[in-house]
């Protein structure tokens, strides 16, 4: 385990499982469907490629990036697409991929962002549901796991860029981020 982790919250068995049964989920609901799966940079790259894979119907793939831009760690709520959209989603059912929904800043504003472009629909798929946070009024069409408000790190998440690649979700050391 990383010297920086104080303990998993989620093993890769586990994680595979919470993939499994998000995917089951999107394999039913888009059957037959023209789907854009979206992903939200940098975060989601590790769930979305294992998302992606599981995935039976056919669907294309795209990414976005937003940055909320503010001071610490805290989320300013005010969010700037810093990557657009590659695809033609007019008409297309998308899905945005995300880690995790937290304060509801970014994916409120990009969901917004999307829906300009007239697609058929748009819902959210994110890995982790953090609720307590929550200051946007939105909520995860497929969500994988509910958790508190812990400062979670690996399988994508980071802190100051690092840990994106450890295999797991690891509860970090408030000494790493406090000091
Ligand atoms: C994280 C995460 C979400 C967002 C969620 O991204 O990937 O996009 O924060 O927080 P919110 O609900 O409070 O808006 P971050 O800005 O840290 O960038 P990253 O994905 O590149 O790590």
């Amino acid at each position: 385990m990383n010297k920086d982790v104080e303990r998993i919250l989620y093993n890769e068995q586990q994680l595979s499982v919470i993939c499994d049964r998000v995917a089951d989920q999107l394999n039913r609901d888009y059957k037959g469907h023209q789907v854009v799966l979206v992903g939200i940079l940098k975060g989601s790259v590790v769930f979305l490629a294992d998302l992606f894979r599981r995935l039976d119907f056919e669907c294309c793939l795209d990414f976005m990036a937003a940055s909320s831009y503010g001071s610490g760690t805290v989320s300013s709520g005010n969010v700037r697409i810093t990557k657009d959209l590659s695809c033609n989603i007019r008409g297309k059912d998308v899905i945005i991929v995300e880690d995790i929904l937290d304060t509801g800043n970014t994916l409120s504003y990009i969901r917004d962002h999307l829906g300009a472009f007239s697609p058929a629909s748009v819902r959210i798929c994110t890995l982790f549901d953090k609720p307590a946070r929550r200051k946007k009024n939105i909520s995860a069409d497929y969500k994988g796991e509910t958790i508190d408000d812990l400062f979670i790190v690996g399988y994508g998440l980071d802190y100051d860029e690092k840990y994106r690649n450890l295999p797991y979700i690891g509860i970090l050391k408030p000494e790493i981020y406090t000091k």
